[in-house]
């Protein structure tokens, strides 16, 4: 590799952590996407530079083009709401990628098959290694995509489901098969083995892949968003293992980058529902579909209120804290909402966003939604800035939230969601609940908050209910 290659790859580099910098904050992420994207072109540009004498340009510029359609249009067109399986298609492509160049570099001149080579100990165990995992990123990924899609029949899906399920155990037996045929291809490591390693290594990705099914199939569609972060740091630890096993950085760098903030990630997003990673996976309170129906009236007296008097009950007040949630991006009230805080910010009303770390079904749903509406960034607060206000605010909005607001999980020891953080939106002197109706969220459980004595339910749709209130608001 040329001095001038290297130096491309550092630059690159600089860039991916860089951008990742910039993604810590709203303010900063948009410009460290580009950052990180513009990375990514300096990458491939010194791929291509390092590799310039090849044979294969028709074809890289084949897979550059199948690329570049596949990639971009979706990504410009895919709604927030769906971004999450947009992240998990990209995901499992990468999971799939290296596991196809870790059969190539078995198959190729590189690999087993080249008679004068006797395969390195790193390239046996990293190429191994890359195999499966990224075998099963990839088909795992796909099931992910699937269901949030809805892609799956219901029926279908109902009798999949029942089936992985009862076949978990076979997890454990494609595990041990993967590894046993891992280790059978490392021992017989050898150029005179190739095609029988060539056999083999299929044996492998299909085993792994049959894992990365039965293991994503059970898990409920809404518990895909740490289930896809998992799968994503699966695939940035392939990755890292296929660019040591090839000695090529910047495989090794960007893997470990992709590895290390993904496992990160999904270990704030556990820890932000107060969940152990293995009772995502292997399914608890989330493990069947979001919002279920199931009543969560909690036993005590609910009181319906109207757009009117919400409105009033803003217009009059001193400080009103909005709490989005994940109904409020099914709603895309995202705007509605902005209009309704310009109304009251105008009447000298200030309005702040409480922003909990899980609200909605993906990292910073609600902080893009509400940078979509052009709300201020100064003006969302995070969960622990914001959890010592509510005591002296007036009205507290709660829209299409649940969990995030559920004092259960700080008062009920015997609730599935204890001990998980919230916004302790039942400290305010008044609540005003915008949902469609009592039932429950995401998991599934009752929240003492609607029959509260400070709190008032408005129901409907988000969109459709903040509008009523910004005409009253209007008309006062
Ligand atoms: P949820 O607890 O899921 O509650 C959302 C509420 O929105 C529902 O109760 C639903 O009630 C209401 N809703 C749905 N559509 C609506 C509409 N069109 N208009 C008005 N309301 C609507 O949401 P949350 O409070 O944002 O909590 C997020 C949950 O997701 C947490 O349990 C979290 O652990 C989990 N989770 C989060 C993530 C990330 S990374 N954010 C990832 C996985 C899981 P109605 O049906 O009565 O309207």
């Amino acid at each position: 590799m040329s001095y001038f290659v290297s130096t491309l790859y550092i630059a690159a580099f600089a860039m991916f952590i860089y951008g990742l910098m910039g993604l810590t904050g709203p303010r900063t992420a948009v410009r460290g996407n580009y950052i990180a994207a513009a990375g990514m072109f300096v990458a491939v540009v010194a791929v291509l530079i390092d590799i310039r004498d090849t044979d294969n340009w028709a074809l890289i510029i084949a897979g550059l083009l199948v690329g570049v359609v596949l990639g971009v249009p979706p990504a410009l067109r895919t709604r927030m709401t769906a971004m999450p399986q947009l992240v998990a298609l990209f995901n499992g492509v990468g999971g799939g990628t290296v596991a196809l160049i870790a059969w190539a570099e078995f198959l190729g001149s590189d690999g087993f098959t080249d008679v004068d080579t006797v395969p390195s100990a790193p390239f046996v165990v990293g190429s191994l290694f890359a195999a499966i995992v990224g075998s099963i990123s990839f088909w795992g990924s796909l099931v992910a995509f699937a269901k949030l899609q809805e892609l799956l029949n219901k029926n279908l899906e109902k009798r999949v489901v029942a089936a992985a399920k009862a076949f978990q155990l076979a997890n454990i037996v494609l595990a041990l098969a993967a590894v046993g045929v891992a280790i059978f291809i490392g021992v017989n490591a050898d150029p005179a083995n190739a095609p029988t390693s060539t056999i083999w290594i299929g044996a492998l990705l299909v085993a792994a892949g049959v894992m990365g099914l039965f293991v994503v199939l059970p898990i409920g569609g809404a518990d895909m968003p740490v289930v896809i972060s998992l799968l994503n740091a699966m695939t940035g630890l392939s990755a890292a293992a296929m660019g040591l096993a090839l000695n090529n950085q910047a495989m090794i760098v960007a893997g470990m980058i992709v590895g290390a903030s993904g496992s990160i990630l999904t270990n704030l997003m556990a820890k932000a529902m107060n969940r152990s990673i293995p009772a995502i996976v292997f399914g608890a309170f989330g493990g069947g579909e979001a919002g279920g129906a199931v009543g969560a009236t909690a036993g005590g007296t609910v009181k319906a209120t109207s757009a009117s008097d919400a409105a009033i009950q803003m217009a009059y007040a001193n400080q009103v804290i909005v709490v989005p949630g994940y109904g409020l991006a099914v709603a895309q009230a995202q705007h509605a909402v902005k209009e309704m805080a310009d109304l009251l910010d105008e009447r000298g009303v200030e309005v702040k966003y409480a922003i909990h770390p899980v609200a909605g079904r993906m990292p910073g749903h609600m902080n893009v939604l509400l940078a979509e509406a052009d709300v201020e960034y100064d003006a969302m607060k995070e969960m622990d800035d914001i959890n010592g206000e509510f005591g002296r605010t007036d009205v507290t909005v709660v829209i299409g939230a649940n969990d995030v607001t559920n004092p259960s999980a700080r008062e009920d020891a015997g609730s599935p969601i204890y001990g998980m953080p919230i916004l302790n939106v039942d400290q305010s002197k008044s609540v005003i609940v915008l949902k469609r109706s009592m039932s429950s969220g995401y998991a599934g459980i009752d929240n003492p908050l609607f029959t509260a004595d400070q709190t008032s339910m408005l129901f409907g749709d988000a969109k459709k209910m903040v509008s009523e209130v910004t005409e009253e608001l209007k008309a006062l």
